[in-house]
């Protein structure tokens, strides 16, 4: 029992002192308890509400807090942000994840990991929601909640379905390269702190002469020597999930808190703005890399954690990154993916944290905010007279001179429901060819093909399969023929596995068949 000579007094939520933390208000000893013990009411009122709604996609996850300082002063020729001006250093919150698993599902589960950063800039926030991987499994917004479902559970009986996996994947062909880095060495991280991290989608710069520059950010990291492919094979995977499901997030506390704070270079891989018009690769497809000897990488600076959350649920369950968050100097692309992504973080925030989830100090801007925005619920901060504009009485006033600076580009045509044009190089099968046949070394390409089989040989039905099979061809032939020929004999021949009805039923006819 707490010493109550050493300790503060316990308190109800409103600071009012209380008698007993052990004893409820009765009608004497062996009588009933009283409703005006508000204390116990409260403590039960509060417990009930601890929960709050996990984040749908990336529910697992942890993160800390450091700061972020440019190493090169010459990125300013590139964007006019303060965060990238030469010198400066800038707080940064972070928080890593896994995608499909629920927010107490065991870090080792094979996924794409999270990667994202808030710059607590002098302009505002600036979110970079990335994840470890340079691309991913679609290229248009109408898929990706689909995509998210089949890597949930089903409807009928609550379960995780690799059948619904591999039916999602081989119907959209365009999943060929992210699938690649799932079930190769990056799908499972030995911790989040030897990990890369990429924005995966092409952003815009804007320097101080308003010349526009395309962008992608990557984060190396500065841990041990494996570049960010320290990796935890198929087995240690699964015994890590059973014997330690929060592997990754105790990894992360105990090193900043042994004083061993992770640290990443941040590279900018630079297009100049009218190459976006010719590349042999539609640069703003975000299934696909922009090849390093075309745009090789230059360095930025150094992103360091150092600092552990003290309270878990403020901190971190409730830090809240959205792509819109984007200052001066930064700016979207014509990336549908990301233009879509910049609706719906707000729109979740507001329905798992409130209408005034800014205002929660992990996510509030470290520099003032003078917005029109009033009232709504758990609101803290003050609103101010003026509340409209325009007005004559002093209130806060836009800078036009912003309009058109950052995230502005040339488009024109009929809308339309339809596909990005392809360029020269545009197929699905052929980067996901260079990242298995030519990237992966022997070993390497041993393990994914393990991998691959392991997860197939999972309850995947017939039809699927023989997808799964040609799929795999049309990155390579050997590599499907292996795939299959593994596969078969950890099933004993075919798959006697269901599938949900016929898995042909929702095979739509403007999905490309994989090529003969
Ligand atoms: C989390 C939507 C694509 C990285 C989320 C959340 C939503 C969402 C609703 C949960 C937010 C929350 O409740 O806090 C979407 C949509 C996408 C998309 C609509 C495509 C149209 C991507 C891509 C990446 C990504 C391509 C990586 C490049 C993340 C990360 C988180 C996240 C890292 C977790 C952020 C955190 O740690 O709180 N996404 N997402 N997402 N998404 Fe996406």
């Amino acid at each position: 029992m707490a010493d109550r000579n050493s300790t503060p007094p316990t308190t109800t939520d409103a600071g009012i002192p209380v008698q007993s933390d052990e004893h409820s208000l009765t009608v004497g000893p062996d009588g009933p308890i009283v409703l005006h013990d508000h204390y116990l009411i409260e403590q039960m009122a509060v417990f009930n509400r601890i929960n709050i709604p996990e984040r749908r996609p990336h529910a697992k996850g942890s993160g800390a807090f450091g700061h972020f300082e440019v190493t090169n002063p010459e990125i300013k020729k590139y964007t006019r942000a303060k965060v990238f001006q030469p010198g400066a250093k800038t707080d940064v919150g972070m928080r890593f994840s896994t995608v499909a698993g629920e927010r107490g599902s065991p870090d080792t589960w094979r996924d794409p990991r999270g990667f994202a950063v808030k710059f607590y800039t002098e302009d505002g926030n600036f979110d970079m929601v990335g994840n470890n991987t340079p691309i991913f499994f679609v290229r248009d917004p109408m898929k990706f909640q689909h995509f998210i479902n089949s890597q949930k559970r089903r409807a009928d009986n609550g379960l995780r379905d690799h059948d619904m996996m591999w039916d999602f994947w081989t119907l959209s062909p365009e999943s060929a390269h992210q699938v690649a880095y799932l079930m190769g060495d990056r799908g499972v991280p030995k911790n989040w702190r030897e990990m890369n991290g990429y924005s995966s989608h092409t952003y815009m710069l804007v320097n101080e002469e308003g010349e526009k520059f395309w962008v992608k950010f990557h984060f190396h990291t500065n841990v041990g020597d494996e570049g960010g492919n320290a990796h935890f094979t198929q087995d240690e995977a699964v015994e890590k999930a059973g014997t330690d499901p929060d592997y990754h997030r105790a990894d992360l506390f105990n090193a900043i808190a042994n004083g061993n704070p992770p640290s990443w270079t941040l590279k900018f891989q630079i297009m100049p703005y009218e190459d976006a018009k010719t590349y042999r690769y539609n640069p703003f497809d975000l299934t696909k890399v922009w090849l390093h000897e075309d745009y090789p990488l230059i360095e930025v600076g150094t992103l360091t954690l150092d600092r552990n959350p003290t309270d878990w649920h403020t901190e971190i369950e409730q830090l809240a990154f959205e792509v819109n968050n984007m200052v001066p100097g930064i700016g979207l692309s014509p990336d549908k993916m990301l233009l879509a992504r910049g609706f719906s973080y707000a729109d979740a925030h507001r329905a798992r944290l409130g209408v005034n989830y800014k205002q929660i100090p992990v996510n509030k801007p470290q520099c003032p905010v003078h917005s029109y925005s009033q009232g709504g619920s758990m609101r803290v901060e003050k609103s101010e007279d003026p509340v409209y504009a325009p007005n004559s009485y002093g209130g806060a006033s836009p800078q036009p001179e912003l309009v058109g600076e950052a995230g502005h580009w040339q488009a024109d045509g009929d809308m339309v429901r339809s596909a990005y044009t392809l360029r020269e190089c545009d197929d699905d099968w052929s980067q996901a060819r260079m990242l298995v046949m030519d990237v992966m070394d022997d070993d390497a390409r041993d393990r994914f093909v393990s991998n691959v089989s392991g997860h197939l040989a999972k309850d995947v039905s017939e039809p699927v399969l023989v997808r799964a099979f040609e799929y795999w061809r049309n990155v390579d032939k050997g590599l499907g023929d292996r795939i299959e020929k593994s596969t078969r004999d950890m099933i004993g021949g075919k798959s006697d596995k269901e599938g949900m009805g016929s898995a042909e039923s929702t095979h739509r006819e403007d999905v490309p068949e994989p090529a003969e």
